[in-house]
């Protein structure tokens, strides 16, 4: 008997990372700057002064990166293509230098017989978008169809799985409302318009994914459990409040065909008369989808907090009309994240509850943990406690698929130690270690224990 979860045969199990996060190389064959660059090379607001201007040095390193994913194993790596390198200002010419990085790169992953996953957008805005006003514009979202079409028109007969956007709450509302993702805006209305405009702009690329005939198309959300501090009623409300601005606000109009009901109780009159919403946005954005990428990491324990009148940032800031408290009792990572595997079982059988057949086969796009690791003496990583966390989180993936929910793959976030955006190089991720004096890579107990993992399978 094995010791490790096992997945039906024909289950994808991948590693991922993202362009900002590893690639380095930002001023190199005509990469145009991203709202990152600017807001990693603006004082204070990037733990320790980091940015991505060299990262893990993966666009030099990528054939010894791949390789590792080789010997790990994988059936699929995910990784993302940044728009400043293949579109350098966003609209406009096209930058035949960068689409040949992202085509060598998946000419190295097949070679290594292994499926490239692509998202097209992993927070990378082009700067000179956000200075004709970023994701609160419609025309954005234009812009960003026009770029999945080239990058789909190049890679699309190599690529069998397209992922829209990641993570468009991070994008939404830490990017415009709470300030802590790059482009750092602290706004309301701003916030929700940018919110709605990154589903127009899913919209759009998928009809151009559909068009170029590539094979699965999905997007990449993170949903939040949310437990109720106390069963107060007005932690309860708070509840409410946060599976809206994180879950509903995503996964009603993606999956159901509508705006959340409870969208008013939670922003008020910054919902009041979305003009920013036009006829026909709902069908554009509630196109069917081959599969939904989850990312999950933790569940969330919410308090009912006061709002701040007069500060319409804050009224949609997750800091303000609720607040996070700490669970008792579970550990915590090195992100002071809690670890509650079993609440990812309860998060896909609640969607599955809710959208039924509604609901397409579900990737976990992204699963992982921070820990403070240390090199040993014998020059190793004994990530115990990150092996942990991954076969626990992949055991309750398997008590969903038990519990009737179709999922087809999980990726382990990450491959690679990287730029863990506002807190800097100072979080680790990865089931690889990257010295990053050296750049030498040291898989990590972690990594060998995937690779055990992988290899115990039975297809
Ligand atoms: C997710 C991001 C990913 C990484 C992990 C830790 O929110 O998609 O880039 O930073 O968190």
């Amino acid at each position: 008997m094995s010791d490790f979860p096992l997945f039906p045969p024909g289950f994808v199990l991948g590693a991922a990372t993202a362009s900002y996060q590893i690639e380095g190389a930002v001023r190199e064959d005509g990469r145009g700057p991203s709202i990152w660059d600017t807001y990693s090379h603006t004082p204070g607001l990037v733990a320790g002064g980091d940015t991505g201007d060299v990262a893990c040095d993966h666009y030099h390193r990528y054939p010894r990166d791949v390789a590792l994913l080789r010997e790990l194993g994988v059936g699929s790596y995910r990784f993302s293509v940044a728009w400043p390198r293949v579109v350098p200002d966003g609209t406009g010419p096209v930058n035949p230098k960068g689409l040949d990085f992202y085509s060598r790169l998946v000419d190295e992953l097949l070679a290594a017989g292994i499926e490239p996953a692509v998202t097209l957008y992993h927070w990378d805005l082009p700067q000179a978008l956000e200075d004709r006003g970023g994701w609160r514009v419609r025309e954005t979202a234009e812009r960003f169809a026009e770029y999945t079409a080239v990058v789909a028109g190049h890679l699309g007969d190599r690529v069998p799985r397209w992922i829209t956007l990641n993570e468009p709450w991070c994008s939404a509302f830490l990017g415009y409302s709470v300030g802590r993702h790059a482009p750092g805006a602290r706004e309301g209305r701003g916030a929700l318009a940018a919110a709605h405009h990154l589903l127009v702009g899913h919209g759009l690329a998928v009809r151009a994914l559909r068009e170029a005939g590539v094979r699965e198309v999905g997007v990449t959300i993170n949903l939040d459990h949310n437990l109720p501090a106390t069963g107060s009623p007005a932690d309860l409300a708070a509840v409410v409040r946060a599976d809206t601005q994180h879950n509903l606000v995503w996964t009603e109009p993606l999956l159901a065909g509508r705006y959340p009901a409870t969208e008013e109780e939670t922003w008020g009159e910054l919902i009041a008369d979305p003009d920013f919403r036009l006829d026909g946005d709902l069908e554009l954005i509630t196109q069917p989808l081959d599969f939904l990428g989850v990312n999950y990491y933790r569940p969330i324990v919410v308090a009912d907090a006061p709002h701040r009148e007069g500060d319409p940032a804050r009224r949609v800031a997750t800091d303000n009309r609720y607040e996070e408290v700490r669970l008792p009792g579970a550990r915590h990572t090195a992100m002071d994240w809690p670890v509650v595997p079993g609440t990812l079982t309860d998060l896909l059988v609640r969607l599955k509850d809710r959208y039924g057949e509604a609901l397409p086969p579900v990737y976990l796009t992204e699963n992982g943990s921070a820990e403070d690791d240390e090199v040993g003496a014998d020059g190793a990583v004994h990530d115990t406690d990150r092996v942990a966390y991954l076969r626990d989180h992949l055991s309750a993936l398997r008590e969903a698929m038990d519990a009737g929910v179709d999922v087809r793959g999980y990726y382990v976030w990450s491959l690679l130690d990287n730029f863990e955006w506002a807190y800097g190089y100072g979080r680790r991720f990865g089931i690889v270690r990257v010295d990053y004096a050296t750049q030498a890579r040291v898989p990590k107990d972690s990594y060998h224990w995937y690779r055990a993992m992988i290899a115990a399978q039975p297809g």
